[in-house]
């Protein structure tokens, strides 16, 4: 029988990079025998985003064009973290898409909340990209059919409506969070909405150059160790300080991107986060609301396959290897009919493809006529588990890595 990685927790510094990986490889092969079934949360902390509590520090990150839907995201929901449908290109399949793209959108998210809360009495959120043209339309549902906190990214959302304001009359409101890549745009947002609302933000979300999909960073910036998530997070932090104490409440910080194991979790909350927004490893689990080939996608890929595309939409994007982007980059254009144009900055008629339907063709299996988006660590995918699975090792991770740090400290 292979022995616990538990025998012999004091080890030096040297040797806990290996221990840690030692960990990980025990904690997920003993949540799939099922050694291990639940664990005492004793070090993870909740996560506390004004009066709306998550029980684990755990954002599932919006995936657009269906990839998280009411079915992903009531499933991390009902593990305590917070589950998030996606409405980018959320009526791509709604029968009337190609006629009333608007009113496809708003029909099909309306529905998906409703499933969810069908589904769960836990955290459900609403990732909506500002520079969605129907990104009012959208939110005015995601208020209509109140969701819990609204995920506001892909462009700085600084004028917003009257309704995501707190009133008088209803005490809570839908929490809203800003995803931001640096200190400048948090800046930006916390400095118009104090000047313009007297009231900022609940939290931040900071997406880091190891995402996956479209990325808020130049090219040349994503491997480079000064934009790295780890140098952009005590930035941030220092940037939310003042707002904090002159509007008398926390802002807690996410951070997004790369985030892998327990391990990953326990550092960021060590260097200041209070949660992690996570998207990869939830799209391999069964309960993720993608195709068996989009998953298998994931499963199947090595390192070298994860590229960075440069989107129609004009943000750089990592995705993961196909024959279509390989034709895309010799120079075939696609012929685009595009009656309502879904992303604001999408030059559509000098795109060479759409992403929009590109990215829809492989979320419901056909990878040849599209591709999928995908963070940096998609490779070290593989295999595809529930989600109570995959939260039950982070968790398990979480604990024994805050176990070791423990034993370090004393
Ligand atoms: C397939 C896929 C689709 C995504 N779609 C969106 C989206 O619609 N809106 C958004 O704000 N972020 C989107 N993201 C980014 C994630 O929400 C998340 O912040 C990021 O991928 C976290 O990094 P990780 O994948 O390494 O965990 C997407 C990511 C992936 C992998």
């Amino acid at each position: 029988m292979e022995s616990s990685p538990f025998a012999g927790l004091v080890v030096s510094d040297g040797a806990r990079e290996s221990k840690i990986n030692d960990i990980e490889k025990w904690a997920k092969q003993s949540v799939l025998v099922g050694r291990i079934q639940c664990m005492d949360l004793r070090q993870i902390p909740k996560l506390q985003i004004g009066d709306l509590e998550s029980n684990i520090p755990i954002v599932q990150g919006g995936m657009g064009v269906g990839i998280s839907l009411s079915g992903l995201a009531s499933a991390v929901a009902n593990e305590g973290g917070i589950g998030v449908i996606s409405t980018a290109g959320i009526g791509m399949l709604e029968p009337d898409f190609n006629r009333n793209f608007k009113e496809a959108n708003k029909r099909a998210l309306r529905r998906e909340i409703k499933k969810a809360r069908e589904m769960t009495e836990g955290v459900i959120g609403i990732n909506i990209m500002v520079a969605l043209s129907d990104y009012y339309d959208l939110l005015q549902v995601a208020l209509d059919e109140s969701a819990d906190v609204v995920f506001l990214g892909a462009g700085l959302p600084l004028k917003i409506p009257n309704t995501l304001l707190p009133n008088r009359s209803s005490k809570t409101v839908v929490k809203v969070v800003p995803i931001v890549s640096s200190a400048r745009a948090t800046k930006l947002i916390f400095q118009y909405w104090g000047r313009n609302y007297n009231h900022v933000p609940d939290a931040v979300v900071i997406e880091g150059p190891l995402a996956g999909g479209h990325l808020g960073f130049k090219k040349e910036q994503l491997n480079n160790p000064d934009y790295a998530l780890e140098k952009i997070l005590p930035e941030v932090i220092s940037v939310l300080k003042p707002y904090e104490e002159s509007f008398n409440k926390s802002i807690p910080v996410i951070v997004a991107g790369g985030v892998y194991t327990g391990a990953d979790i326990r550092k960021f909350i060590q260097s200041g986060a209070q949660g992690v927004q996570m998207a990869t490893r939830f799209v391999a689990t069964h309960e993720c609301d993608a195709s068996i080939q989009f998953k298998e996608a994931y499963v199947r890929c090595k390192e070298d396959d994860l590229i960075i595309i440069d989107s129609p939409v004009g943000l750089p994007g990592r995705a993961i290897k196909s024959r279509f982007l390989e034709k895309i980059t010799e120079g075939t254009k696609k012929l685009i009919k595009c009656p309502w144009k879904c992303l604001k900055t999408c030059d559509f008629k000098s795109a060479p493809y759409c992403i929009c339907a590109a990215l829809t063709n492989a979320k419901k299996g056909q990878l040849e006529k599209g591709f999928a988006f995908a963070g940096a660590n998609a490779y070290r995918v593989d295999t595809i588990i529930s989600v109570k699975k995959l939260i039950e090792t982070l968790l398990i991770e979480y604990e024994m890595v805050a176990a070791i740090g423990a034993r370090l400290e004393t």
